[in-house]
């Protein structure tokens, strides 16, 4: 045997002995961290659902965002912008913990306006009404919160680390949500039809936002295996009609399936399916806002290049020998400490 015959088959041996360390660690139900070894197609699921995720994050900023200016009370104000800001930081966490694997925000970036990246379908739907500020709380961080629960016990660190913070928020935001609907409900005739007709626009995207059925989820075998995912979109669709089902009945809404009914035997409720045609046009770039989202998050990304650079540019500054962050400052008449005196980060 060739001295490179010899090397390939020690390379053969070690790999083959990282994979089977990965798999225990795994199957023990524990953490694989960004400097352990995994396979390069777990890398790559995880690039695709982290940065999938941490998109819909950032998109999802702008159907709610868009009611910020006409938010019908102070409060209601300060509650929005306290929703919306939470998802940025989201995202960020999010955009975070896929760097982790090798990849940029930058990049990630690059790959959502160009379209080779997707962001959850949900958010290529209009909010027509403030009713759609509760709706989206209620229906959307409801389902967002049982997709998320379960990955604060996924298989990757950061991941899950991540998730454990994005999951305490998102009780809020589905609380605000479900209070705006319970405040409106209990108000004029004409508020009780917002709602309702809010209610019947939402209802099937939000069951959608689960993905595909089972037999049509070609990866969701392979997530489970590896411990990314902890249960089938069937699994973590049907838990969430049985949770919102008793919600909407409290809050006085019907919501839009004739078929939705409780399964004594099951101990379950049956429900109708989605129209899956349209989770494919809306996923392939064909829904009501698809382009509008993308071309205001590419705007948004352009208007940032000079605070991007900027950014850059004082951190290459500040690290040039003999010079402090004092100098650099004074150099560029600009200052970073606030009225106090205090130095904001960067
Ligand atoms: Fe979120
Ligand atoms: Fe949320």
């Amino acid at each position: 045997m060739s001295t490179s015959t010899d090397e390939r088959a020690d390379e053969a041996r070690l790999e083959q002995l990282l994979e089977e360390q990965f798999e225990a660690v795994v199957a023990r139900h524990e953490r694989i961290e960004p400097r352990d070894w995994m396979p390069e197609g777990y890398r790559r699921t995880l690039v695709r659902q982290i940065a999938q995720h941490a998109h819909s994050e950032i998109i999802g900023m702008q159907p709610e965002g868009r009611w910020l200016t006409r938010a019908p009370s102070l409060r209601r104000k300060a509650v929005l912008l306290a929703k919306v800001q939470d998802e940025a930081g989201h995202g960020l966490y999010l955009y975070s913990a896929c760097e982790t694997l090798g990849v940029s925000r930058a990049e990630l970036t690059e790959m959502l306006i160009d379209g080779r990246q997707k962001y959850s379908s949900i958010f290529n739907y209009p909010t027509l009404s403030y009713a759609d500020v509760g709706t989206i709380g209620w229906l959307v961080d409801g389902a967002a919160i049982c997709n998320q629960v379960p990955l604060c016990r996924t298989s990757y660190g950061p991941y899950g680390r991540a998730m454990i913070r994005v999951c305490k928020e998102e009780s809020f935001h589905q609380r605000q949500g479900y209070e705006l609907l319970m405040t409106m409900m209990a108000g004029t005739d004409e508020q009780r039809a917002m709602v309702q007709e809010s209610v019947d626009r939402f209802w099937w995207p939000a069951l959608m936002m689960f993905g595909p059925p089972d037999d049509a989820s070609p990866n969701t075998a392979r997530s489970l295996a590896w411990g990314i995912k902890r249960n089938t979109n069937d699994e973590l669709r049907q838990k969430f009609v049985d949770m919102t089902v008793p919600q909407a009945e409290r809050l006085g809404v019907t919501l839009p399936d004739p078929d939705l009914r409780w399964d004594e035997e099951r101990g379950a409720h049956d429900f109708g399916q989605p129209d899956w045609d349209e989770l494919t046009r809306v996923i392939s770039g064909a829904g009501p806002c698809n382009a509008e989202r993308i071309a205001h998050r590419r705007r948004a990304h352009e208007d940032g290049a000079w605070v991007r650079e900027a950014a850059s540019a004082f951190a290459r500054a500040t690290k040039e020998p003999g010079r402090d962050r004092a100098q650099v400052e004074q150099a560029s008449g600009s200052s970073l400490r606030d009225p106090e005196g205090r130095v904001e980060t960067p």
